[in-house]
């Protein structure tokens, strides 16, 4: 093997560009000529490719977003894009790729394995964590500090205004954003769509809290497959709620992609990326990289795609008892 191609697709996360880097230098550490995608499988497809140098990613670790840019191919979703995007990879003499992104993007390098056989590796880059195989994904941790980071200020207000807030943060149909944020904001409720809970237990919760004198809540909601989530169950609470009490609504919204990479982030993208480079050398295909104990792993596609990964209900049940 002699030259990989790599591209970032879906929505982009903090700590892309540090995995962009590992690739390249780990490419280059190996011997081989990394290609950069932009764009990511519509690039492909349309054979938007560049050569990759060390200096190519020199000052880029601190940096949020994904210098290859990111999209979601609508025509990568045929096998007529998927075939035009395998034609591209032959004429620029790739012998393997590297796609850094979530489900969506796997699905993608599945479909695109099983019909081309061509040497696909992927690397979980999503903030919302909702891949098995690995604990974390990239993104995920610099979104957590950046939806905390907005609680702590909602709170601020919440406390002066005796209001409750319901906060909603992204994650798609993965509460891991909620959950963790929720807890380190030390939020009043959480609801994630692994396990929601009722309006009726929301409001009851909310009268036991007025009663014992305190004045102000935050509910945490993740945004779930539909939107406006927490728009909609405020909606719900004002029309069942029997009792004073002004609510208001905050969707954090794509705030929670952007920003500087924590130092976890810049970490994991690192391990990963070098780990995806140096699967490739060691034969591995049509799997994703992960890091799972600390120790670096690699599970089917398939697999990644398809496990529901679990939700902690030991921490759903710490929220419960540190509200009182
Ligand atoms: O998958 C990452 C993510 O940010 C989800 O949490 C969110 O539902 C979705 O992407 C938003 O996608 P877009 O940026 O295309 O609106």
């Amino acid at each position: 093997m002699n030259r990989i191609a790599v591209l970032t697709s879906g929505g982009d996360a903090p700590g892309m560009n540090a995995c962009i880097r590992a690739v390249v230098r780990g490419g280059i550490y190996h011997g081989l000529e990394v290609i950069g995608v932009r764009r990511g499988y519509s690039g492909l497809v349309a054979g938007d490719v560049f050569s990759l140098s060390s200096h190519s990613v020199s000052n880029s670790i601190q940096r949020g977003g994904t210098m290859l840019k990111s999209a979601r191919s609508p025509e990568f979703l045929t096998a007529e894009g998927r075939k035009k995007a395998y034609e591209q990879l032959i004429e620029i003499g790739a012998q393997a790729l590297i796609v850094i992104g979530g489900n969506g993007t796997f699905q993608g390098a599945l479909h695109f394995f099983e019909e081309h056989q061509f040497p696909v590796i992927g690397v979980p880059g999503t903030i919302d964590n909702d891949l098995s195989g690995t604990d974390y994904t990239i993104g995920y941790d610099t979104a957590v500090n950046t939806a905390l980071e907005a609680i702590d200020k909602i709170r601020d207000t919440a406390d002066s205004h005796e209001r409750i807030f319901l906060i909603e943060v992204m994650g798609r149909d993965s509460g891991y954003i909620a959950l963790q944020s929720g807890l380190a904001g030390g939020a009043e409720m959480i609801m994630v769509p692994e396990i929601m809970l009722s309006t009726s237990e929301i409001i009851q919760t909310l009268k036991q809290r007025k009663t014992g004198s305190k004045s102000s809540s935050i509910i945490i909601v993740a945004e779930g497959e539909q939107k406006n989530t927490a728009a909609r169950l405020a909606d719900q609470i004002r029309h069942q709620i029997d009792f004073e009490f002004d609510i208001r609504v905050t969707t954090l919204g794509h705030i929670q992609r952007g920003g500087s990479p924590s130092a976890q982030d810049r970490l994991l993208g690192s391990r990963l990326g070098l780990g995806a480079l140096e699967g490739l050398l060691m034969g591995k295909k049509n799997v994703m990289v992960g890091l799972v104990n600390h120790q670096l792993t690699y599970t089917p596609l398939k697999e990644a795609i398809e496990q529901k990964k679990p939700i902690h209900r030991d921490l759903l049940r710490m929220i419960e008892i540190l509200r009182v």
